[in-house]
């Protein structure tokens, strides 16, 4: 079985489907040429497998494939022969988010630094533990952050009064971030090195409680069951 990462928000706009191209190239970088693909769940904007063409065309490696998928089963049902399966949520899809979220190893849920973006965060995440989903696999990551140091860490401390996970760092608003992006590029494939560094650091906060010998046994049996 592959492991499964959900990355979901009750709203758009605060990072999904960057995040989830970020933890899908990660990855794909590791050694021993990890099988990962994305599920773009948001079928009506399906800004994932855009990102894929842009990806393809620009001929960046490593090749991330992406397929857009209606139904979550579909999705789950082609993890069986992969790696990884990460699952780029549609908003505003709560019995989507839920059917992800109890199959994921990890649900990552992105959310800016407002009170108007983290408020939905939490309550996601509590709605997600009142329904089953074990409170060790959700992570919260701060995503489009701000220059204000007081404001990311006031954030981060809101968070943390929670009992979930809150990634290491956080992933700051930057041009280079969206401009990676547009050239169909993670946000490790950017230009600047510590810009690249910030966003290799959430990732491995983000996969942390997968340890590294679980994941190679996942691995073998994933390929195995290929
Ligand atoms: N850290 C960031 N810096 C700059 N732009 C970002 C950053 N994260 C996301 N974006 C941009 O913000 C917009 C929304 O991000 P996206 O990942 O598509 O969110 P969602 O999938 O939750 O709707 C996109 O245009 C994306 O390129
Ligand atoms: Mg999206």
């Amino acid at each position: 079985m592959a492991y499964i990462i959900s990355v979901v928000a009750q709203k758009g706009g605060c990072g999904k489907s960057t995040v989830a191209r970020l933890v899908a190239a990660e990855f794909s970088r590791m050694p021993g040429n990890w099988d990962v693909k994305i599920a773009d769940m948001d079928v009506s904007q399906a800004t994932s497998f855009a990102w894929m063409q842009r990806r393809h065309k620009n001929k960046h490696t490593p090749e991330i494939r992406v397929e857009a998928y209606q139904r979550v089963e579909k999705a789950l049902a082609d993890a069986a022969s992969l790696d990884v399966m990460v699952l780029d949520g549609a908003p505003h899809a709560t019995a989507q988010t839920l059917e992800m979220s109890r199959a994921s190893d990890i649900v990552v849920i992105p959310t800016c630094t407002a009170k108007d973006d983290l408020d939905p965060a939490v309550n996601l995440a509590r709605e997600l533990k009142a329904k089953g989903v074990p409170v060790e696999k959700i992570v919260f990551v701060l995503s489009r952050t701000g220059d204000s140091d007081a404001e990311v860490a006031e954030a981060r401390d809101y968070l943390e009064r929670t009992n979930f996970r809150v990634a290491t760092g956080s992933l700051p608003e930057r041009t280079a971030f969206r401009r990676a992006s547009d050239l169909g590029m993670a946000m490790t494939e950017t230009a600047f090195p510590s810009l690249n560094e910030r966003a290799t650091s959430c990732f491995a906060s983000i996969v942390e409680t997968l340890q590294q010998p679980q994941a190679e046994t996942k691995k073998t049996k994933g390929k195995k069951a290929a």
